[in-house]
C-alpha cells in the first residue's frame, strides 16, 4: 500500500513540477554586432552565405548540441558556430537555439551586413563572423552584464562567496570537459548562490583556462548585484542568487547535500512522505509563482514554446508534404510558403515553410507559436504544432479546405460566384475571430494584416483567419504602439501608415476593406450575371449588401475613435445594434454616391 501511495505522490509531484522541467533559458543576455560591414559589392554573397551557414548549423546542433560551419570562399566566408549550455536538455537546446537565430538575424540589416555577430542566451550562444574564430578565448568584444537588482544582504559576504564559488568552478570546469555547475550556502543557510561556468566546444586546456580566469576577474565588478555574467569569445560564466541551472546528477560542490536524505524519507515512512510532499508542493507551488512574476516582466514575447507543441519532426513533415512538392503548395505568404501535407495518420495538415532571410522574419515565428498556443476559437487557423530543428523553421495547422477569400473571389475562375449568404456568414465570422482576439481572448492582440488572402474558409464557408506573423500584442496599459510599418498596403489604416499609431482600430480598418471588397465584388459579379443568375442578382435587391456596405464604411473612417468595436460590429451584423451613418470615409467623392465613389478603386481590381 506504501508503494501505491509514494506512486500516487510522486506521479502528483511529478505532474505539478512539470512546467519547471521546460526552461530553454531563453532570457537574451546579450546581442553583440561587429562594426565592420560587407563591402557592396560583396553583400549579397555574404548574406547568401550566412543563410546557407545558419541552415546547416541548426540540424547538427540538434544532433550534437554544438556545431561549427563554414560556407563560402574567401573574403565572403562565413564561419558560424552555436552551442548549448551542457546542462540543457536536448529539446531545451533546441528551444533556446531557435529563438539565439532570430535574434542574431538582427546584426545583420540587409542594407548593411554587419561581417559578424554574436548572441548569447543564458541556455546556448550563437556567434557568427568572416574569420576564423572557433579557437578564440577573449576578444574586444567580451562584455560583463550585471543583473539589475542589488543585493540586498551583507555585500562583503555576498561577493567574496560569491567569487570563491565562480573561481572554484571555473578551476573544475577545465578539468570537466568544459563544463561545471554549482552552489554555495553561507549566513547560517541563509543565502545561496549558483554558478555555471562553460568554455565553448573547441575552446579547451589552456585557452579554457584563460578565458575563465578572465571571466572570473571581470565577474568581481558585479557583486552588489543578485547576478553577474561574463561574455567572452571563449566562455560562459554566470553566478545568481537563483538556481537557474539543471543539476540532475550528484553535486560536487558542499552545500548541496539534501537530495539524498530526501531519497531515504521517501523510501521509509508514508507520514514523513505526506510531509515531504506537502513541502515539495509549497517550493514548486513558490518557484511557479515566482517564475510566473519573472515571465510576466520578460514580456510574453519571451514566453518559452510550449513543449508539448514540439511533436513535429522535420522529417515527418518532409514526407508529409511530398519534400514541399510544388503540387502540394497552397499560397504563398510574405513570411513563408504554405504546403498541404498528409501525416502519417491520414490527417490533412497545412504546412507553413518559414523564409529565414528577410529581417522581418525576426520574431515572427515566436510570435506565431506563443500567441497561437495560448489562443482557441473557432474562427482563427489552429496552430497544431512546429518544428524547429531541421534546416527550416516549419509550423503546422491544421488543413481549411476552402481556401482564401481572395481564391474564391478573383483568383479561381472554377466556382461559383459565392451568394450573398455565404458573403455574409465569411464576413460574420470573421468579425467573431476579430472581436474574440481584440476583446475576449486573455491578451489583447491586433493581428495587422487582415485581408481577403488572410481569411480561410472550411468545409463550410465558415471563415477562419489565418497568418499571425505580424501579430502585436498590447500591453494592458497602453493605449496604443508605435510600430515599425508592417502589413499590406490598401488595407493599412491611415493613422497606422503616417504615424505608425498601431491600435485594435488599425484591425477594424482593413476589416472595413474587406468587407466593402466582398459586397462590392457581388455587386458587380450580380450584375454581370444578371441574366444567367437571378439568385445572386435577385438577392442584391433585398436591401442587405447595402446594410453590409455601411458596415464596411463605418469601419473605414478615417477617424480611428469613429470606428465601431469589433463586438459592436458583431452585433451590427446580427441585428442588434443600430447600424449609424458613417462620416465621410477618405477616397469617397463628397459629391458621388457612396456605390459609384467606392465603385472606382475595386472595380479595377476585379478586373
Ligand atoms: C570598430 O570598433 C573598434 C573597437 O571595437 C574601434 O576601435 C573602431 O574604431 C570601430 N570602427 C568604427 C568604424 O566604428
Ligand atoms: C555552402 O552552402 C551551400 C548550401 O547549403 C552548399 O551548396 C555549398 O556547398 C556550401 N559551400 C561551402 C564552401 O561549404
Ligand atoms: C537535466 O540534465 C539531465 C542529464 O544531464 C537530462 O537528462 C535532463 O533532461 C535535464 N533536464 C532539464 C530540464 O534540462
Ligand atoms: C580549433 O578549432 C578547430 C575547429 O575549427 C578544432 O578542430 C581544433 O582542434 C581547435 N584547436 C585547438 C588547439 O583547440
Ligand atoms: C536572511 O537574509 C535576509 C536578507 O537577505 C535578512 O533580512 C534576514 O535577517 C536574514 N535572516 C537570518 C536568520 O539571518
Ligand atoms: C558584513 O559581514 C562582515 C563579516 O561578517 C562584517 O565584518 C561586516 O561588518 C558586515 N557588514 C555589514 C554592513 O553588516
Ligand atoms: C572551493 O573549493 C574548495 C576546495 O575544493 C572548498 O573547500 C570550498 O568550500 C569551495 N568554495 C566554494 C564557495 O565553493
Ligand atoms: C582540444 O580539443 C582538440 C579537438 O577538439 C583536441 O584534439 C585536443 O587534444 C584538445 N586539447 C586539450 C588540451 O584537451
Amino acid at each position: 500500500m506504501s508503494n501505491y501511495l509514494l506512486f500516487i505522490l510522486l506521479l502528483s509531484i511529478s505532474l505539478s513540477a512539470k512546467p519547471l522541467l521546460c526552461d530553454p533559458r531563453a532570457t537574451r543576455a546579450a546581442l553583440i554586432c561587429t562594426n565592420r560591414t560587407a563591402s557592396s559589392s560583396l553583400r549579397r554573397t555574404f548574406i547568401t552565405n550566412f543563410l546557407a551557414a545558419m541552415d546547416i548549423v541548426t540540424p547538427l546542433i540538434a544532433r550534437q548540441r554544438y556545431a561549427a560551419v563554414v560556407n563560402g570562399t574567401g573574403t565572403a566566408s562565413v564561419y558560424a558556430f552555436g552551442e548549448c549550455m551542457k546542462d540543457l536538455s536536448p529539446n531545451d537546446c533546441n528551444l533556446c537555439f531557435a529563438q539565439c537565430k532570430t535574434q542574431v538575424l538582427k546584426c545583420l540589416p540587409f542594407q548593411l551586413a554587419t561581417r559578424g555577430g554574436r548572441v548569447f542566451y543564458d541556455g546556448c550562444y550563437l556567434r557568427y563572423d568572416d574569420y576564423d574564430f572557433f579557437n578564440e578565448s577573449l576578444s574586444s568584444q567580451d562584455r560583463t552584464v550585471c543583473g539589475s537588482k542589488d543585493f540586498g544582504g551583507n555585500n562583503t559576504v555576498f561577493g567574496a562567496n560569491a567569487i570563491e564559488l565562480v573561481r572554484n568552478l571555473s578551476v573544475q570546469s577545465v578539468k570537466n570537459d568544459g563544463f561545471f555547475v554549482g552552489s554555495v550556502t553561507f549566513s547560517k543557510g541563509n543565502v545561496s548562490v549558483h554558478g555555471l561556468a562553460q568554455c565553448w566546444e573547441f575552446v579547451n586546456g589552456s585557452a579554457c583556462e584563460n578565458c575563465l580566469e578572465n571571466a572570473v576577474s571581470r565577474i568581481a565588478s558585479c557583486t552588489q548585484k543578485e547576478e553577474g555574467r561574463v561574455l567572452n569569445a571563449g566562455c560562459y560564466l554566470r553566478y545568481s542568487t537563483q538556481r537557474f541551472y539543471n543539476n540532475s546528477g550528484p553535486d560536487p560542490v558542499p552545500g548541496n547535500g539534501g537530495d539524498n536524505k530526501l531519497a531515504v524519507i521517501l523510501a521509509t515512512s508514508a507520514v514523513a512522505l505526506l510531509l515531504v510532499f506537502l513541502l515539495v508542493a509549497f517550493f514548486v507551488r513558490r518557484k511557479l509563482l515566482q517564475r510566473r512574476r519573472e515571465r510576466k516582466q520578460l514580456g510574453a514575447l519571451q514566453v518559452a514554446v510550449n513543449k508539448s507543441k514540439l511533436n513535429f519532426s522535420y522529417e515527418t513533415l518532409e514526407k508529409a508534404t511530398n519534400y514541399f512538392h510544388e503540387s502540394n503548395k497552397l499560397g504563398q505568404g510574405g513570411s513563408g510558403s504554405v504546403y498541404k501535407g498528409t501525416l502519417p495518420g491520414g490527417e490533412a495538415v497545412a504546412v507553413k515553410r518559414l523564409f529565414y532571410n528577410t529581417t522581418q522574419w525576426v520574431d515572427h515565428f515566436f510570435n506565431e507559436v506563443n500567441l497561437i498556443s495560448g489562443i482557441n476559437h473557432k474562427n482563427l487557423v489552429k496552430l497544431l504544432g512546429c518544428s524547429i530543428t531541421g534546416p527550416e523553421s516549419l509550423l503546422v495547422y491544421e488543413f481549411v479546405p476552402n481556401q482564401s477569400l481572395l481564391d474564391n473571389l478573383f483568383v479561381r475562375q472554377d466556382v461559383e460566384p459565392l451568394s450573398w449568404e455565404v458573403r455574409y456568414k465569411i464576413i460574420l465570422s470573421t468579425a467573431e475571430g476579430l472581436a474574440y482576439l481584440h476583446e475576449e481572448s486573455k491578451l489583447r492582440i491586433i493581428h495587422r494584416d487582415i485581408k481577403l488572402s488572410n481569411i480561410l474558409l472550411d468545409e463550410e464557408f465558415t471563415a477562419k483567419i489565418a497568418d499571425f506573423g505580424l501579430v502585436r500584442l498590447f500591453p494592458e496599459d497602453i493605449t496604443h504602439i508605435s510600430a515599425t510599418l508592417a502589413g499590406t498596403l490598401g488595407y493599412m489604416a491611415p493613422e497606422y501608415v503616417v504615424r505608425g499609431k498601431l491600435t485594435e482600430k488599425a484591425d477594424v480598418y482593413s476589416f472595413g476593406v474587406v468587407v466593402i471588397e466582398v459586397v462590392w465584388d457581388l455587386y458587380v459579379k450580380g450584375r454581370l450575371h444578371e441574366a444567367v443568375d437571378p439568385a445572386l442578382a435577385g438577392n442584391f435587391q433585398e436591401g442587405k449588401p447595402s446594410r453590409l456596405l455601411q458596415i464596411g464604411l463605418l469601419c473605414v473612417q478615417a477617424s480611428a475613435e469613429l470606428r465601431p468595436s469589433m463586438s459592436i460590429v458583431v452585433k451590427m451584423l446580427t441585428g442588434n445594434h443600430e447600424i449609424l451613418q458613417p462620416t465621410q470615409p477618405p477616397f469617397l467623392n463628397p459629391n458621388g454616391s457612396e456605390i459609384s465613389s467606392v465603385g472606382t478603386p475595386s472595380t479595377s481590381n476585379s478586373k
